[in-house]
């Protein structure tokens, strides 16, 4: 019978096979008692970009008090924000393309929502709190992400019951259990981080949780990550022991009546086993005035508090720091969990590092976020920017980049008040900062399209420039935003830390990562072709008008999303130039449309060779195949880990929260690959990082975190 009661656009028959299995199987609008479309991608783009565009009617109303010029703005913008969607330059994260418009509110990606010591807690903050607070994000598309540290450990004593405490990896399958049953009334198939920082006396434990013969059974809908900070990692390079901590028994607790007081407490309790923690500390005392901060035990030094902490027997035992780490990285090799966060890093870049310390991240790692704080993502398909000369000759559309970001950044602050927020909490906390994560995908297709290997100093300048470019455009149009409608409320001039003032310089990763090359002259061309940046005046004007959102950046894997605009996904290089993707819809075979181009090209493009592409997985031992081919498709597996490292670095830089990315590894590396690859990490200041070897799990989706 027939599928659809609409007629399609034209413009829809541009979109690929892939693409409208997608959009059909969860995005269209469906009539519910027929179950037939009653919405085509082209009206999914209109109902988006015109919900969007609705709040634009309520700030210019409060300014102008003119009905007909502020709907008139409203059809402006709608208008810009339809052509961005429709001509696929840049799309939303996944809620908002199934949320906007409807009944359902929750536009955003990703939330962390906190985790405290009890049950429940007068203020929503308990264990049994925090798995409500997952179903009903889950239910409309949300992924969430939990630190799991203030839980006391298995065995450890209940007062209130006389009993033994279950500890945190028990309590993690009951939110993985929850997240299964969700899944089947909800709009995806909900996705987890759990966090457990390294000190927590269950370490070993968590670190296990995902491995061996637990890999294809136990927490399957989480992504672990141990919470490393640099004191761990410093221990792991030059020997030595970390303690291991029960965070119910340190005297820091207090009652829980005053809500402020213990926030600043559970922080505290946090920044105990941090080096930079005077420098925060004292700072805050400062500017509060010494306040509720004037409580002598948050003023230690690391070693004091572990003098203190042993006082307490909060101190539960010592671990030597090369053991534990080998067992993460075994692990990690064995079945890609756990993965690490960098809690220095991810704190130190933090820009409202005022508000908090951040403690855990969403699903995929692209978002540290406080506790119970949500960012809306959307992402810039990168290869609509390259243009042809009149020889043929590829460029970057530079200024129409920049043009796009104006609007970008427009429609994620708007997405912010058309959102409907379905707890108090995630409302307060995420209009508080107001941050926004834009992202990119399509890269690997820029760089072919450029005819730059992704293994190469040529990418990494350009990616480092580009970086640079989006971030720097997105700071002016949220400052621009701020003089219309006012900076976050959480904003202060002094305090704020911008990302771009706390870049690396690219030398200093390339030295790191011993890569000596010099751009080539093609690249240098290209690089001076963009135009002239001034951070100076960046500075000045944000002291003059604040800025609207508190991060702007974030690059997220795109999962779905680079399916509908047929784009490579996010900074990733391609996994193969033809594959079978497996999906909760089915499994089809994909062939990249650029390698396709390439092989008419050649004239290669038979269907038996691409057939034996697909089987083989990979072009590199195909003889005849020519070398250009072979440079520009080299997939996700072909390219040395040190590579996909060094990409994830060099964006980091420029990027205000963090950057997803899975280092693919064959199946035949080892467990020392996968140490150099965390070590190269952390000392490149990226803020996580996650392996994935080839065939390590039963399952796998193109890549791992990502779970459709
Ligand atoms: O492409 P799409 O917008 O669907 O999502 P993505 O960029 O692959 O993932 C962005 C974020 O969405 C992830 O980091 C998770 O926080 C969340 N997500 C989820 O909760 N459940 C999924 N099945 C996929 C993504």
């Amino acid at each position: 019978g027939k599928r659809s009661d609409v007629e399609f656009d034209p413009k829809d028959l541009k979109l690929t096979f892939s693409a409208i299995k997608i959009l059909g199987s969860r995005y269209l609008i469906k009539d519910p008692e027929t179950g037939r479309f009653i919405e085509t991608p082209q009206m999914l783009f209109r109902r988006v970009s015109r919900a969007i565009a609705t709040q634009e009617y309520k700030y210019c109303i409060q300014q102008n008090n003119n009905e007909d010029l502020c709907k008139d703005r409203v059809k402006y913008w709608e208008e810009l924000f339809y052509e961005l969607l429709s001509d696929q330059r840049f799309l939303p994260n996944s809620p908002t393309l199934m949320n906007a418009g409807t009944k359902l509110g929750i536009l955003s990606a990703c939330f962390v929502i906190p985790v405290r010591d009890s049950i429940v807690t007068p203020d929503g903050e308990g264990i049994y709190d925090a798995v409500r607070a997952q179903a009903i994000i889950f239910q409309q598309g949300g992924g969430t992400g939990f630190d799991f540290s203030e839980l006391r450990p298995e065995g450890d004593i209940v007062s209130t019951t006389g009993g033994i405490a279950s500890g945190p990896l028990s309590f993690m399958r009951m939110f993985d259990v929850n997240t299964e049953v969700i899944k089947q009334g909800g709009k995806r198939r909900g996705a987890n981080m759990g966090v457990l920082h390294v000190w927590h006396a269950d370490i070993e434990k968590f670190i296990d949780a995902k491995s061996g013969q637990l890999k294809d059974v136990n927490l399957q809908n989480f992504n672990i990550s141990v919470g490393a900070y640099d004191y761990f990692i410093e221990a792991v390079m030059n020997g030595g022991s970390i303690p291991l901590i029960n965070p119910r028994k340190t005297n820091l607790r207090r009652d829980l009546g005053n809500n402020s007081k213990f926030y600043a407490i559970t922080r505290a309790r946090h920044y105990l086993y941090e080096d930079w923690v005077q420098e925060v500390i004292i700072n805050e005392l400062e500017s509060k005035g010494g306040s509720i901060w004037l409580d002598e035990t948050i003023l230690l030094t690391i070693d004091e508090a572990m003098i203190i902490a042993q006082e307490e027997k909060a101190i539960v035992g010592y671990v030597n720091a090369k053991k534990l780490f080998e067992k993460i990285v075994r692990n990690a090799w064995d079945s890609g969990d756990p993965g690490l966060l960098f809690i220095d890093t991810i704190n130190r870049r933090h820009p409202v590092w005022y508000l908090g310390k951040i403690n855990a991240t969403n699903p995929c790692g692209e978002q540290p976020l406080l506790p119970w704080e949500s960012c809306n993502l959307g992402s810039i398909n990168l290869e609509k920017y390259v243009e042809y000369d009149e020889y043929g000759k590829p460029r970057i559309a530079w200024q129409r980049l920049a043009e796009d970001i104006r609007v970008i950044v427009r429609f994620m602050d708007n997405i912010i008040d058309v959102a409907k927020w379905p707890l108090p909490q995630l409302e307060e906390a995420v209009k508080r900062t107001r941050k926004i994560g834009i992202g990119v995908m399509g890269w690997h297709h820029m760089l072919i399209k450029l005819g730059i290997p992704y293994d190469s100093a040529d990418a990494l300048y350009l990616a480092y420039y580009l970086a640079e470019w989006i971030e720097y455009n997105a700071a002016l149009a949220s400052i621009e935003l701020a003089r219309e409608r006012g900076a976050f409320p959480a904003y202060d001039p002094d305090k704020y830390r911008p990302t771009w003032l706390s870049a690396k310089p690219l030398e200093e990763l390339l030295a790191i990562a011993s890569i000596d090359a010099k751009p080539s002259k093609f690249i240098l061309e290209l690089l001076s072709s963009r135009p002239q940046i001034d951070w100076n005046t960046v500075e000045v004007l944000r002291r003059k008008y604040g800025i609207r959102n508190a991060a702007l950046t974030s690059i997220a894997p795109t999962g779905t999303i680079s399916i509908i605009a047929n784009a490579s996904p996010s900074i990733e290089p391609i996994f193969a130039v033809a594959f079978e993707r497996h999906v909760t819809v089915g499994k089809f075979i994909e062939v990249d449309p650029l390698f396709l181009e390439y092989l008419r090209k050649y004239e290669l493009d038979s269907p038996e060779l691409i057939e034996e592409i697909a089987r083989r997985g990979s072009i590199s031992d195909i003889p005849y195949m020519p070398r250009t081919i072979k440079l520009l498709f080299k997939g996700a597996l072909d390219i040395d880990p040190k590579w996909h490292v060094l990409h994830q670095a060099v964006w980091q830089q420029w990027v205000c929260a963090g950057v997803s990315k899975t280092v693919n590894l064959r199946f035949e590396a080892t467990v020392d690959d996968v140490r150099n690859v965390y070590l190269l990490a952390w000392m490149l200041g990226c803020k996580g990082i996650t392996v994935y070897r080839d065939k390590s799990k039963a399952q796998q989706v193109i890549y791992v975190g990502v779970k459709m």
